[in-house]
C-alpha cells in the first residue's frame, strides 16, 4: 500500500542512483571533474547520453564554454575520488591534482580519462535542454574507453548518506596521497 509524501522524501527513498563523474575543461584550460548521478544513456544509433548539471556548478561554465566532456563511470576503488568530486568545486581548487586521481589524455575531444575508471565515454555536446535548475547536456558519443582488466568493478550505488558501501564522511576530504 502506498502513503503520499513530500516529493523529496519519496526522491530520497529512490536512491541508490547510478554513480558517474563527468570531467569538463573550465574556462581558465584546467580539467575539472563533477560527480553526477544524474546520467543516462540516451540513444543507441548515433550512441549519446545525457548528465544534468545544476546551473549553480562550476561545471556548468565548462561545459557552456567549451561543449565537450567525458563521461567515466567509477570503479570500486574511487568511491573517494567520487565522494570528492561532489563535494568541492573547481571554483576553489585543481581538484583532480589535489586529491591525485590519476588520468590519461581523451584522444578524440580536449579531456582527460579516468585511468582507473572501469569505462570513460569521450562526448561532443549535441543538445540541451532546461530542466528547471539544472541543465540536460546530451552527448554524442566519439569514443570509448574501457579498463584494460575485466575484473575492474563499479562503483553503482549512492544511498542515503552512503555511497555504494562507503559511508560519506571527511574521510574522503583528505587527498589520495596522505
Ligand atoms: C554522489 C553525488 C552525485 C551528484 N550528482 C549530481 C548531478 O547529477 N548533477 C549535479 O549538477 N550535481 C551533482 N552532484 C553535486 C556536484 O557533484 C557538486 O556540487 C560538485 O561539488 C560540483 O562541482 P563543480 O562546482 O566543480 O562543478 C552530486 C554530488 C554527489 C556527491
Amino acid at each position: 500500500m502506498q502513503r503520499q509524501v513530500d516529493i523529496e522524501e519519496a526522491m530520497a527513498r529512490s536512491l541508490p542512483l547510478p554513480l558517474a563523474i563527468a570531467i569538463v575543461k573550465d574556462p581558465a584550460g584546467k580539467y575539472n571533474p563533477i560527480s553526477v548521478a544524474w546520467a543516462m544513456n540516451t540513444s543507441k544509433e548515433p550512441p549519446m547520453l545525457a548528465i544534468s548539471i545544476g546551473r549553480m556548478r562550476y561545471s556548468f561554465e565548462g561545459l557552456e564554454a567549451n561543449k565537450q566532456f567525458v563521461v567515466a563511470f567509477p570503479s570500486s576503488t574511487m568511491a573517494g575520488d567520487t565522494v570528492f568530486f561532489g563535494t568541492h568545486s573547481g571554483r576553489d581548487m585543481d581538484k583532480l591534482s589535489y586529491y591525485g586521481t590519476a588520468t590519461e589524455p581523451a584522444i578524440r575531444i580536449d579531456g582527460v580519462l579516468l585511468r582507473d575508471a572501469v569505462v570513460n565515454f569521450e562526448c561532443e555536446v549535441a543538445g540541451k535542454i532546461d530542466s528547471g535548475d539544472h541543465r540536460i547536456y546530451i552527448g554524442k558519443i566519439l569514443l570509448a574507453h574501457v579498463h584494460q582488466d575485466p575484473d575492474v568493478k563499479r562503483l553503482y550505488a549512492i544511498e542515503p548518506d552512503r555511497l555504494g558501501t562507503v559511508k560519506v564522511d571527511e574521510e574522503y576530504s583528505s587527498p589520495r596521497a596522505k
